[in-house]
């Protein structure tokens, strides 16, 4: 995948190589222009697998920004302001994708704040590894929607989004188990439950290029939420606590909206993610 990468910069713009993996992931939540962000990611991945950059330089942490930088559209708008969606023909397709590249961009910033935020945190090098693949190819789901908009004649920025999925990050900013719980644990996991059905309406629809970019996404979000699950298994072994009890714990704090059933048991239980740990969970809807 990495020969991917490289084979798809060439005809990008090019950006510095960090000093370390830190200052990179920096960088990479700061920037505002989107091209360049996504680029900034394949670099720092880049460089990182080439074992050419170190984690971090100097003794204290760098402070992440308290938002990521953003271009100015699309327009922002808080969750329960957002026009309804229209879900026919040409405009349908456009809202879909163009909601589906604005979750990825927060993604490639979710995972990136993660890297940097907990940079100096006691983790082995396989865990940086696992979370800079992921950074990797969040910027990557990014690109193909972005790509995607464009051969629809659109682009990204041209309707507004959300503004809600930060919160998640800035509720946790001090603590690698609540991260986990909340990123992968609740929010990419809620992927699993939901994308097989807009692969299947999508397919169904005739948008079968809509539908292949959804596989690559799906196939990958399988990974990022085994990630979560190894680690957050991690830290709660290291610290002699029951990861299930742990993960409903940190839910009930840090994550308001509930979880919501239909679970895709099948591929959360493959990611490591089985009933027990999300089941009890379900009855906070409502
Ligand atoms: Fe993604
Ligand atoms: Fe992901």
């Amino acid at each position: 995948m990495m020969e991917n990468v490289d084979a798809e910069s060439e005809e990008c713009i090019s950006v510095e190589k960090p000093a370390s993996l830190e200052e990179g992931a920096r960088a990479i939540v700061a920037e505002a222009d989107t091209a360049r962000k996504v680029e900034l990611a394949y670099a720092t991945s880049r460089a990182w697998f080439r074992r050419e950059l170190s984690l971090r330089r100097g003794s204290g942490p760098l402070a992440m920004p308290d938002r990521p930088g953003r271009p100015d559209k699309p327009v922002l708008l808080p969750p329960r302001d957002m026009p309804r969606r229209s879900v026919g023909g040409e405009a349908g397709r456009i809202a879909l994708v163009h909601s589906l590249a604005h979750i990825e961009l927060n993604a490639v910033d979710l995972t990136w704040d993660l890297i940097g935020r907990f940079a100096h945190a006691k983790m082995p090098r396989s865990y940086f590894d696992d979370w800079v693949q992921v950074g990797l190819e969040e910027a990557k789901h990014f690109s193909l929607l972005e790509r995607r908009l464009e051969d629809l004649d659109s682009h990204y920025g041209a309707l507004p989004a959300h503004d809600g999925l930060w919160q998640a990050a800035q509720a946790t900013g001090h603590d690698l188990a609540a991260r986990l719980a909340i990123i992968p644990l609740v929010l990419e996991a809620r992927g699993l439950d939901i994308t097989p059905g807009m692969i299947e309406k999508s397919g169904a629809l005739g948008d079968t290029q809509t539908a292949s970019i959804l596989e690559i996404i799906y196939r990958d979000e399988k990974r990022h939420v085994a990630f979560g699950a190894k680690w957050f298994r991690y830290i709660c072994d290291r610290q002699g606590l029951k990861p299930e009890s742990r993960f409903q714990q940190l839910v009930r704090t840090h994550f308001k909206g509930g979880l919501k059933p239909p679970f895709n048991d099948r591929a959360r239980s493959e990611a490591g993610l089985t009933p027990g740990f999300y089941r009890p969970l379900v009855r906070l809807v409502g």
